[in-house]
């Protein structure tokens, strides 16, 4: 991925910090944008000083005004992009759609689906201008199927699932490829944290590996590892669809 340029959204914590580490090493420059400024500074630190090349941008992918910067300073710094991950996303809540807080459930479109088509705008035009590009889009298993408390965070990884492949159908004549990654249970922030609250070692996380076929959860680092796949020129003729990355959970 030498001379090549990857945006990571939501590249301070988990999944996308894991990809931004794992571009780096295969020699991509990195555009780090997360909500939080801190993390994303952490993460480009951390890249540095391992001989990496990245950079932090703060940006809201729910806002419009945002993203457009973010575009902006790519397009200024480093004459469009090669790469980029939709990363970014969250999981208001765990409950039964009788009792969801339907605000939370606005606020996860925004972020999940939403945000992810304003991004997916830029990057199209970012990539037609330059002749080709690899995109990649965070779904989940739950963009297959779904689980008990999950209406709402389904219902935004299908619309991922959709969103990926009309925006490959339209883009393959500019030699731009879509695609999406499935993880189960990953060991992260969004589960382990402010998001679903399931602590390592308790009886409810072992309920979650439990429910894995493998009988465990995955590690950031594996789910980059098929992200960084796909981008690559190795997929060079995948586009449209997605691949699993859930320990055989959708084998079932
Ligand atoms: N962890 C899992 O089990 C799992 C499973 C399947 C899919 N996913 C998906 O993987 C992606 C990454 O999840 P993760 O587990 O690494 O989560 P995480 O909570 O560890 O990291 C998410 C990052 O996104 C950032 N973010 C949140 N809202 C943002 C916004 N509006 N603008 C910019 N950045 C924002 C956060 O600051 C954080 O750094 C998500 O799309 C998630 O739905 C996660």
């Amino acid at each position: 991925m030498d001379q090549k340029v990857a945006l990571v959204t939501g590249a301070g914590s988990g999944i996308g910090r894991a990809t931004a580490h794992k571009l780096a090493r295969n020699g991509a420059t990195v555009v780090v944008a997360d909500l939080d400024l801190e993390a994303a500074e952490a993460t480009v630190n951390e890249i540095v000083a391992s001989g990496g090349a990245a950079v932090a941008q703060r940006c809201d992918v729910t806002d419009p005004q945002d993203v457009a910067e973010l575009f902006a300073r790519i397009e200024e710094d480093f004459d469009g992009l090669d790469y980029a991950v939709n990363n970014a996303g969250i999981c208001t809540e765990v409950a039964s759609i009788a009792d969801y807080k339907l605000p939370l459930m606005r606020k996860m479109m925004a972020v999940n689906v939403s945000a992810v088509f304003n991004c997916l705008q830029h990057e199209v035009r970012s990539m037609r201008r330059k002749g080709s590009g690899a995109i990649v889009n965070l779904s989940s298993i739950f963009g297959q199927v779904s689980g008990p408390g999950y209406a709402g965070y389904t219902a935004t990884k299908h619309a991922v699932e959709g969103l990926t492949k009309s925006v490959a159908l339209e883009n393959a004549e500019y030699g731009i490829r879509v695609n999406c990654v499935r993880p189960s249970v990953v060991q992260t922030p969004l589960m382990t944290g402010k998001d679903v609250h399931v602590e390592p070692g308790s009886d409810e996380w072992a309920a979650y590996e439990d429910a894995n076929p493998s009988k465990r959860a995955a590690q950031p680092e594996e789910i980059a590892a098929g992200i960084a796949w796909l981008l690559s020129d190795e997929a060079s003729f995948v586009s449209g669809g997605g691949i699993n990355l859930d320990g055989a959970y959708l084998a079932r």
